[in-house]
């Protein structure tokens, strides 16, 4: 299986995204969760992460709590979106395990630079500041990570936390900055992806009759998590941004892609936080980015429910 570390600020649709993981055990590994402020503070984002574990019984997943606020400004967070303790509407079990001593930070240096060059994914479910800062710490764990594959970013639909930003980069944008300007491999699930795989009532009640409590527990948060957006959907499906990165870790043929070079832009006040992305080689920059454009809902939802379904 694929050995990934997924850094983390659950959050309603990274805990789909860490449950899609854990129930595919047979193509990725899940050898430990970083966490990140972003959603809601550090604490609770680490206490969440934990109890995701506790609902999959996989408590033996280390959890190693990181930055508490970006890089160079404050935390932004989104408690309108996912409630005040981040994981609203559902009533996951209470943690048995505490997180670890290490930091994210040294945790992830420590890690990759110990693992054989190749190997290691990263999943970057939040802003990237844990990221960017062990990168900075230890420069040369940049070629050795595999790829990083990130919920973030976006171009044909703007932005969700700024008219250019999505919210992930627009929480840190100089953490994005160094991430996607360091020549690491990086595939960018971006909301003009995220925004064409969308839950619908139905979708969740077929995860809710797979009949297990994770599942349920699950189709609850799903409920909670499709109440925003009214303003801006049509009808009752809703975007689950992160867990698209699972997807394409598993199915990455169900996605459109293209390669890009993309810069995250941190000079501007009107588009602080954006990634620019070079769709159509204007610049001649190297191609530093695969930006995913659009997922096959049908195959990725089912996918989805199966493996929460099997927790
Ligand atoms: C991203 O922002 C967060 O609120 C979600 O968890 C997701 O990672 C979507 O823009
Ligand atoms: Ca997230």
């Amino acid at each position: 299986a694929r050995k990934i570390i997924i850094d983390t600020d659950p959050g309603q649709d990274d805990a789909f995204a860490i449950l899609f993981a854990l129930g595919s055990p047979e193509e990725l590994d899940v050898i430990g969760i970083t966490t990140v402020g972003g959603n809601v503070p550090l604490a609770r984002t680490t206490t969440n992460a934990l109890k995701v574990l506790e609902l999959a019984q996989r408590p033996d997943i280390p959890v190693y709590a990181g930055c508490p606020g970006p890089t160079v400004r404050k935390l932004i967070t989104a408690e309108n979106i996912h409630g005040e303790t981040g994981l609203d509407g559902a009533d996951f079990p209470e943690p048995t395990t505490a997180a670890q001593s290490e930091h994210a930070v040294n945790y992830l240096v420590r890690t990759i630079m110990a693992a054989p060059e190749g190997e290691l994914t990263v999943c970057t479910l939040g802003p990237m500041t844990n990221l960017a800062m062990a990168m900075t710490m230890e420069p040369r764990i940049i070629p050795r990570i595999r790829e990083v594959v990130s919920m973030g970013g976006g171009f044909f639909e703007g932005g969700n936390a700024t008219p250019a930003a999505e919210f992930n980069i627009f929480v840190d944008p100089h953490a994005a900055h160094k991430v996607y300007a360091s020549c690491v491999p990086i595939t960018m699930a971006g909301i003009d992806c995220t925004y064409t795989a969308q839950m619908t009532p139905g979708w969740i009640n077929s995860l809710r009759d797979t009949g297990s409590r994770t599942a349920t527990e699950a189709a609850n948060l799903a409920d909670f998590f499709r109440i925003y957006g009214s303003h801006k959907f049509p009808t009752e499906a809703r975007p689950i941004h992160d867990a698209c990165v699972t997807g394409y870790l598993l199915k990455p043929e169900i996605f459109e892609q293209r390669q890009c070079h993309v810069t995250v832009d941190i000079s501007s006040p009107v588009t602080i936080g954006m990634t620019v992305v070079d769709w159509w080689h204007v610049t001649g920059q190297e191609r530093n980015c695969n930006v995913l454009r659009r997922i096959d809902p049908e195959p990725f939802f089912a996918l989805m429910a199966e493996r929460i379904g099997s927790l």
